[in-house]
């Protein structure tokens, strides 16, 4: 019988830099009021000079190799889902590898915008169901504020850094990936973009000028695009799975836009006390932002063996993807780590939800 894969390790690395909505607002238009109402954050994590895509994804998978108690030697694969890489190449999951000291493993990006972690973790299941490898490091990781331009406050605002990352291990035991949805949809691709710097469109002193190298982005046409494409997504991972939506006991979804995630809890029925959301203390960081919230979650008590969980993601391309998973290990294990102590455990000042409507 194929085994499944359940995650044995997890973790999580923010960079230490808090960017708060009143600091932004001396940085542009704007102000903690509109951002918090419209959104949800209250302040976001920047990667410090020297921190990149691959330092912070190594952060979180020492995290995650000590919650499994895993060696680097015993990793076979290493994906990981980024749109923000340290290079065009090479790729970020090579250079995670080495610095890991997982000489054995395969290393590659998986690039998917936001949903990038979704499909990765889809993708190293598939990996492990297969036969072909037994433990698989999945990272969403980025570092998005090299990719922002911080005069436009209709995007600057939105978006942070940071790394998640989960072992996969082979398990004979139930459990992992119970259902899956993936999508994408090449027609919203002007919607969320960074025109220049790829072959369509190679970096220039015009395409530097005119800002190419940062995210453009329609916001309002991704607003009601991602609300209408989780819910279809949800749905679609659930009935993968064989159950039904009250059967899910907790919803991890992308953490883009508090509205966003409370339209499509709405839509779906879902129960507040069902919905975890971590928006407020990081704001958009893309790939990385649900196995952040996952980490989160379990570290609060969210998570316990045998539950099912939902995650789902949107983002550039378009593309979607959830995921529904059951939840095998002792969240115990995170604080009884040697290494994760320090991350997991450090004292986190508590936000007040941000209100939206
Ligand atoms: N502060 C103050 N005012 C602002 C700001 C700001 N930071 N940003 C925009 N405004 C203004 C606009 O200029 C506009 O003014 P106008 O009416 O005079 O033209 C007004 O606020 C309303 O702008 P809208 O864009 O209509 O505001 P909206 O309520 O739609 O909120 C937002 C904008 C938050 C960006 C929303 O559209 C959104 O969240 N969209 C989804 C974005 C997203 O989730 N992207 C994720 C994918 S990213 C990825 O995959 C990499």
């Amino acid at each position: 019988m194929a085994p499944n894969a359940v995650i044995t390790g997890w973790g999580m690395y923010a960079p230490e830099r808090v960017l708060t909505n009143d600091e932004l607002s001396r940085m542009v238009e704007t102000s903690d009021e509109w951002i918090a109402t419209r959104t949800g954050i209250r302040e976001r994590r920047i990667a410090a000079d020297g921190e990149t895509a691959t330092t912070l994804a190594v952060n979180a998978s020492r995290d995650a190799l000590a919650v499994a108690g895993a060696d680097p030697l015993d990793i076979d694969l290493v994906i990981v889902g980024t749109c923000s890489p340290d290079y065009p190449l090479p790729a970020t999951g090579v250079l995670v590898a080495q610095q890991l000291g997982a000489t054995r493993a395969a290393g590659f990006d998986l690039q998917a915008a936001c949903s990038g972690f979704l499909f990765a973790l889809a993708t190293g299941t598939s990996f492990v169901r297969s036969g072909m490898y037994r433990n698989v490091l999945v990272i969403g990781v980025e570092v998005l504020s090299r990719f922002i331009d911080w005069t436009d406050r209709s995007t600057c605002v939105l978006f942070g850094d940071g790394a998640g990352a989960v072992l996969l291990s082979a398990s004979d035991q139930p459990g992992g990936l119970l259902g899956v949805d993936m999508m994408s949809d090449g027609t919203g691709a002007e919607a969320i973009i960074i025109p220049a710097g790829g072959s369509a469109c190679p970096v220039s002193p015009q395409t530097a000028a005119g800002n190419g190298h940062f995210i453009h982005m329609a916001g309002a046409d991704v607003y009601r695009y991602a609300t209408r494409q989780l819910a279809e997504s949800t749905l679609a991972a659930v009935r993968d799975a064989g159950i039904g939506l009250t059967d899910i006991d907790q919803f991890i979804y992308h953490q883009a836009n508090l509205r966003i995630i409370n339209s499509v809890g709405k839509q779906l029925g879902i129960p507040d006390e069902k919905v975890f959301v971590n928006i407020e203390k990081y704001g958009n960081t893309s790939a990385a932002s649900v196995p952040m919230a996952l980490v989160e979650a379990v570290a609060a008590g969210r998570v316990k063996p045998g539950d099912r969980l939902l995650m789902a993601a949107f983002g550039a391309g378009y593309t979607a993807g959830s995921a529904v998973l059951q939840w095998t290990a002792d969240p115990q294990r995170a604080f009884l780590a040697p290494g994760s102590q320090t991350r997991l455990g450090q004292p986190q000042r508590q936000l007040e939800p941000a209100a939206a409507g």
